[in-house]
């Protein structure tokens, strides 16, 4: 990968790092995703998946290294230019983040009111037509608290669409989510792709949901990238056989453990054995 950004990605990131305090929690991060893509970032708990989405959303700026979005360089960015490149995302944060004094309808008309200035019938016209692409339109005018979480997930994918962005962002879309209900939203991630071609990434470890909607994958591991592969690349690394898995590389045989949620892999025996060496010298 060359160390320069990539001007063909819609989001390209070279050398990245990000400290909190002293402690550094991503490092050495080198990622395209491609326009029109799917990529789903995926890693064990703490490994740094919110924090490699929010350094592309600009929340806060990285230690090093450059991240590039859409062509703007987010690191001499001045805030003007970083709130325009803001109004191309959308974002699906957990909760859904919805307003809850306000109607399902004015929640997604909201960015719509503050970020243009078309006429109330305009807007009126984009809500339902976003309401009816995550089939909520019989339910407008009802309050987020009258809604299901299923629902408000819906709700939230609608607003973050309000402004047609040209990238999405999700952070573990399905969770809290029953299977049923987290397997409906994956569909509507791929329909949205496919019928929008919005690039979309994509928080998870819920791996059923990884595979139905990735076009590519990127596995993080305390901190760093371990692989950024094809699905069905990481398909056939899962299917591996124990003995077709022997041979392979540490960080391989690892991700294939993630990836079929096995008990035993190099990710127990790295924790078994970190355990152990608290034990005798102390955390
Ligand atoms: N604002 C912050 N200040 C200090 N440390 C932080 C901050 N945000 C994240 N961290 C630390 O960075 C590391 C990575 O956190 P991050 O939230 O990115 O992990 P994650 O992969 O999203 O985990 P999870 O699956 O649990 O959501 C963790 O050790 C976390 O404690
Ligand atoms: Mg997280």
């Amino acid at each position: 990968m060359s160390p320069e950004p990539n001007p063909e990605a819609a989001i390209s990131l070279r050398g990245v790092r990000k400290a909190f305090g002293g402690k550094i929690v991503l490092d050495d991060i080198n990622l395209d995703v491609m326009p029109g893509e799917t990529m789903v970032i995926m890693g064990g708990s703490g490994s740094g998946k919110s924090t490699t989405l929010r350094l592309m959303i600009g929340s806060f700026p990285p230690t090093a290294g450059r991240i590039v979005i859409l062509g703007q360089d987010i690191g001499d960015a001045t805030e003007k230019q970083l709130n325009a490149v803001r109004t191309q995302f959308g974002i699906l944060f957990q909760s859904g983040a919805l307003f809850n004094s306000m109607s399902i309808a004015d929640n997604i008309a909201l960015p719509l009111r503050e970020h243009t200035d078309l006429d109330e019938e305009i807007i009126d016209i984009q809500v339902k037509i976003k309401l009816e692409l995550v089939g909520l339109r019989e339910h407008a005018d009802k309050l987020p608290s009258q809604i299901s979480g299923g629902m408000k997930k819906r709700a939230g994918l609608a607003r973050a669409l309000a402004l047609d962005p040209k990238i999405l962002f999700y952070d573990e879309p399905s969770a809290g989510l029953d299977p049923v209900t987290s397997a409906q939203i994956d569909q509507l991630i791929v329909a949205l792709s496919k019928q929008l071609g919005v690039t979309s990434v994509v928080v998870t470890h819920e791996m059923d949901s990884a595979f139905t909607i990735a076009d590519r994958m990127a596995m993080l591991d305390k901190g760093r990238i371990l692989t950024v592969e094809s699905r069905q690349w990481y398909e056939q690394l899962r299917d591996l056989t124990d003995d077709g898995a022997a041979p392979r590389p540490e960080d391989d045989r690892l991700i294939r453990q993630f990836l079929r949620g096995d008990s035993h892999g190099p990710i127990t025996e790295r924790r078994d054995a970190s355990a152990f060496e608290a034990d005798l010298f102390g955390p």
